[in-house]
Formats: structure tokens, sequence, C-alpha cells
């Protein structure tokens, strides 16, 4: 199993070169293949689980580039809910996908600097 994990990041090593410029519309479909079940994949919308991060939002949690590791080791960062698939992508999807990933990405909003209350409202 370590070995196959191993081998298989050396291949994405390897192919990372022929494959460093991924397309985004081929990512976007293996996001919506794989990943829209739970997660908001475009540029608006909620998650269908409410619980998975929309894609947009992922890289105020962390680089893309740790993503984009985890997924060429095969391991699915912080997917620890036991229904959740374990993910094999080839590289040449990997790139795919974090092209389609790079290009949704949105800015985290800015904290609002002149409010004192902490207390979001929940009613409208
Ligand atoms: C069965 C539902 C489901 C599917 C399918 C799914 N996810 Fe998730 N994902 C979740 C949930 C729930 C979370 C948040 C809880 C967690 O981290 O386990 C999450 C979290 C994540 C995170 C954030 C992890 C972190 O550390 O913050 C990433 C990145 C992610 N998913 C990527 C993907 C990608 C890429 C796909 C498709 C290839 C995918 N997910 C498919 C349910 C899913």
């Amino acid at each position: 199993m370590r070995a196959i994990l191993l081998s298989s990041l050396f291949l994405t090593l390897l192919a990372s070169e022929a494959y460093a410029q991924g397309s985004a519309q081929r990512g976007q479909r293996i996001a919506q293949r794989n990943c829209a079940v739970c997660h908001a994949i475009a540029r608006t919308g909620e998650s269908a689980n409410l619980q998975a991060p929309a894609f947009r939002t992922l890289a105020q949690r962390y680089p893309l580039d740790d993503l984009e590791e985890a997924l060429a080791e095969g391991i699915m960062v912080g997917h620890e809910a036991p229904d959740m698939p374990l993910f094999e992508f080839q590289p040449n999807q990997i790139a795919d996908l974090m092209a389609y990933l790079r290009s949704i990405q949105v800015k985290a909003k800015p904290e609002p600097k002149s409010e004192p209350k902490s207390e979001p409202k929940t009613q409208p």
C-alpha cells in the first residue's frame, strides 16, 4: 500500500512538468462528478452537505498547493467522515482539478472594522 502511494507520488512528480497546465474546464467536470454531491463547486451556491466547505473558499483555509500535494499522495485532507470516499486521481486529473479550483477562489471578506458587536444576528 505504502509502495503504491509512493510510486504514485513519484509518477506525479515526473508528470507534474508535463501537466503543469491543467485544464480548468476538465477540472470542473471532475469536481462535478466526484465532489458536487457534497461540496458547492461553483462561484456561488451552498454546499449540499453543509459541513463540506464551498470549493471557492478552500484557499482561505490553507494554500491550494497543500491540497494538490495531498491529492497526489492519495490522501484527502480533512476528510474524516466515514462516508467519505477516498479519491485516487491521475496526475493529469489533479492538474485539471487544481486549475479549476484556482480559477474559482474568492478572497476572504475583510473583517468589519467598526462593528463592536461580536454576535452575528441570526434573525432577519
Ligand atoms: C460524501 C460527501 C463528500 C464528497 C463526495 C466530497 N467531500 Fe470533501 N468534504 C466533505 C465534508 C463533510 C467536509 C468537511 C468535513 C471534513 O473535513 O471531513 C469536506 C472537506 C473537504 C476539504 C477541506 C478539508 C480541510 O482540511 O479543511 C477539501 C479540500 C475537500 N473536502 C475536497 C474534496 C474534493 C476535491 C472532492 C471531490 C474529489 C470532495 N471533497 C468530495 C464531504 C465530501
